[in-house]
């Protein structure tokens, strides 16, 4: 199946990604996570993404859906995927059509995650996230077995720069202006699945679940 999660900063999208893409033997395709190790390998595209991410700021169109149509033709793309963080505007969404188009594919659902802002902020300042994997963590509603370090990989857990509170409500601000009109995009081309994004990992998950299994 091939999948884009849609949601606002904090939603839960990763988190959820993480599982079902391990799940299902999918590609979990963070663009927020390759962005950030660029950043770590002093790349090229580190360097100019660097600054908009601090900020809370979406780096340029052109930049990211030349990144997101390479990372589409790797072969762990083949039993499919999942775009966690992308499309963020109208411009990549159009262009995302236009190159599974041009790829023979298609994207089976958009599944919107819908929550409460002020939820999010308390979610994302209190998120802790491992150096060596990736994965995430948090303070009170999914705090590791050991304080600091990764469960998975034994890795250093450590406090997104653009997890401070004034950088949250700006990716909020963001989201807001930019990218929740997607949610009425795919709605109307009839490939929306809404899940209500409130309560624990467990039930979030299940509820996901339920939803690309009945869907
Ligand atoms: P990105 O890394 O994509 O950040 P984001 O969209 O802001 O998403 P998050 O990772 O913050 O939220 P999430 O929904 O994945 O939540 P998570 O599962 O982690 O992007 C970062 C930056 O990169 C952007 O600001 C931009 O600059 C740039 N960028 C990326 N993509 C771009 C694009 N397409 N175009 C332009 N620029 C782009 O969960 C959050 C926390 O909550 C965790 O601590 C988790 O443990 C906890 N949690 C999760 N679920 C639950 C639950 N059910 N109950 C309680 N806690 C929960």
């Amino acid at each position: 199946m091939n999948l884009v999660f849609l949601g606002p900063p904090g939603a839960g999208k990763g988190t959820q990604a993480k599982v079902i893409a391990e799940k299902n033997g999918w590609a979990h395709i963070s663009t927020g996570d390759m962005l950030r190790a660029a950043v770590k390998a002093g790349s090229e595209l580190g360097a100019q993404a660097q600054g908009f991410m601090e900020k809370g700021e979406l780096i340029p169109d052109s930049l990211m859906c030349a990144v997101v149509a390479d990372r589409l033709k790797e072969t762990d793309c083949q039993q499919g995927w999942i775009l966690d963080g992308f499309p963020r505007t109208r411009v990549q969404a159009d262009r995302l059509d236009e190159t599974l188009a041009s790829a023979s594919l298609k994207m089976d659902h958009c599944v919107y995650f819908h929550i409460d802002q002020e939820i999010l902020v308390a979610r994302l300042t209190g998120r802790l996230t491992c150096k060596g994997c990736g994965a995430n963590f948090h303070v009170a509603a999914l705090p590791p077995k050991e304080g600091g370090v990764c469960d998975h990989c034994g890795g250093e857990l450590y406090t997104r720069v653009d997890d401070e509170e004034a950088t949250v409500r700006n990716r909020l601000k963001v989201y807001e202006e930019s990218t929740a009109e997607l949610i009425g995009f795919y709605q109307d081309g009839g490939r929306l699945l809404r899940v209500e994004a409130e309560g624990s990992v467990e039930e979030v998950g299940a509820r996901l679940a339920a939803q690309l299994g009945d869907s």
